[in-house]
């Protein structure tokens, strides 16, 4: 197994010190920074738009996951990748022409994500599992940070990671919402490449770093 990415949220950081928050997860060995944009449609809150998603590109070189939590993506995924986005994430449920979106986002030289709520079959996903980067598996109800991991979500990972695996497939496995030092390891042996976490990288009494290195040993044996 390939060594597993750490991919905090920008959700839970302070953003009054953006830049310094992004450079602290750079710092600790974080491989990649996820973005979260909530429309209030799609999901009640509303979060940051393409201008922040900017401005952290001037700030880092990491993976930006960009997580579109909003309706009609279609309509959204080029301004993100002019502001800098590396990989781009929309809603299966929000997505009607989901395959049309992935095509364009990879037309323009960018990976595409394709993201599924806890109440979302993987099964969806059968026709366009080929063409994918990323899949993002939600282990919450999108719209917040600091809710509790749905670990039923874990046979969802775990199917993809064979259907993945048998098909030969590049995309990789990433986990969203709910992920502690806790439950890291269940979401490793179960097959997830990449985890997400807010309020565990910022939340935390212990600093940034400390945190990121923590999930980081968390997992180390498993990748032995
Ligand atoms: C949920 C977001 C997640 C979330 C992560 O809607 O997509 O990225 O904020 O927060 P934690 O790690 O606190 O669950
Ligand atoms: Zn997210």
């Amino acid at each position: 197994m390939s060594e597993v990415k750490i991919a905090p949220s920008i959700v839970s950081a302070d953003l009054s010190r953006l830049a310094d928050e992004v450079r602290a997860c750079e710092a600790a060995g974080a491989q990649m920074i996820h973005i979260d944009i909530m429309d209030g449609q799609f999901v009640p809150a509303i979060t940051i738009g393409a201008p922040i998603v900017e401005a952290i590109r001037r700030t880092t070189d990491l993976t930006l996951d960009v997580h579109l939590m909003v309706v009609e993506p279609e309509k959204q995924v080029e301004r993100f990748i002019e502001a800098g986005g590396d990989i781009i994430n929309v809603h299966w449920e929000a997505a009607t022409h989901v395959h049309r979106i992935v095509r364009e986002v990879q037309q323009r030289g960018r990976r595409a994500g394709v993201c599924l709520n806890p109440g979302t079959s993987e099964g969806v996903l059968d026709a366009l599992l080929p063409d994918l980067d990323q899949v993002m598996v939600m282990a919450v109800n999108p719209g917040a940070s600091g809710q509790p991991f749905i670990a039923s979500v874990l046979s969802k990972v775990e199917r993809l990671r064979k259907a993945i695996d048998e098909g030969g497939y590049r995309a990789e496995i990433e986990i969203d919402g709910g992920v502690t030092l806790d439950n890291a390891p269940r979401c490793v042996a179960a097959g997830t490449d990449v985890l997400v976490a807010a309020s565990a990288v910022f939340n935390d009494r212990a600093s940034i770093g400390d945190n990121i290195r923590s999930l980081q040993e968390s997992v180390a044996a498993l990748q032995a």
